[in-house]
């Protein structure tokens, strides 16, 4: 697991972010749920579905350390409210292209919070009649969980804190930043 302690800040272009979860650190974990999900769905056939935008890093470097016959889908949703806290609305603004019935389906979140999107997808996602379906969350954060969600497949469990970089952006910026890092208080 990786070492929660914030390290010293890296400023750069993106600012002072606190690093939280470094590249290393992340592509070795990646790895780990890779060979998890090869494991748990050995034999079968897997339909990835990457919830836009937040997931497409993590999903781009999963698929490939995932070693059975995939398909790849993606889902766009958009969650009403502010900035840094979910509000368990959610607008599904991307639907798949597909049909899922009867198929082994894996969702793939970036971040799961309170569980309100993750909840929202789980559900929608039965009503389609798929044979099963699977979560996967790069980070989660236990402390906030607001609904029973059971994610099967978590890459790191992190402290409640709003978190940046590796897809996950603030204000639609920082997505692209390598590291999982943490955004400073707000100055008052
Ligand atoms: P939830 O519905 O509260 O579980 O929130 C899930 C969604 O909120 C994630 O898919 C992210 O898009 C966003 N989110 C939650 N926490 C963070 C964070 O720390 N950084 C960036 N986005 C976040
Ligand atoms: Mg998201």
């Amino acid at each position: 697991m990786h070492d929660p302690t914030p390290r010293p800040q890296r400023g750069g272009w993106h600012g002072p972010l606190e690093v939280l979860i470094d590249e290393a650190t992340l592509a070795a974990r990646v790895q780990q749920l890779g060979a998890e999900i090869t494991a748990a769905y050995a034999g079968r056939d897997l339909c990835l579905i990457g919830v836009l935008k937040g997931s497409f890093m993590f999903f781009a470097d999963l698929v490939r350390a995932i070693h059975l016959p995939v398909t790849c889908e993606f889902i766009g949703i958009s969650s009403y409210g502010n900035d840094t806290r979910s509000s368990g609305i959610v607008r599904i603004t991307h639907d798949l292209q597909r049909s899922i019935e009867g198929q082994d389906v894996l969702l793939v979140e970036d971040i799961v919070d309170s569980g309100l999107s993750m909840r929202y997808l789980l559900d929608n996602f039965a009503t389609r009649r798929p044979r099963s379906v699977g979560a996967c969350a790069l980070l989660k954060k236990p402390s906030n969980m607001q609904v029973e969600v059971k994610v099967d497949h978590v890459g790191f469990s992190i402290p409640d804190h709003f978190v940046v970089g590796y897809g996950l952006d603030s204000r639609g910026i920082l997505r692209n930043v390598p590291f999982v890092g943490v955004m400073p208080p707000a100055a008052p």
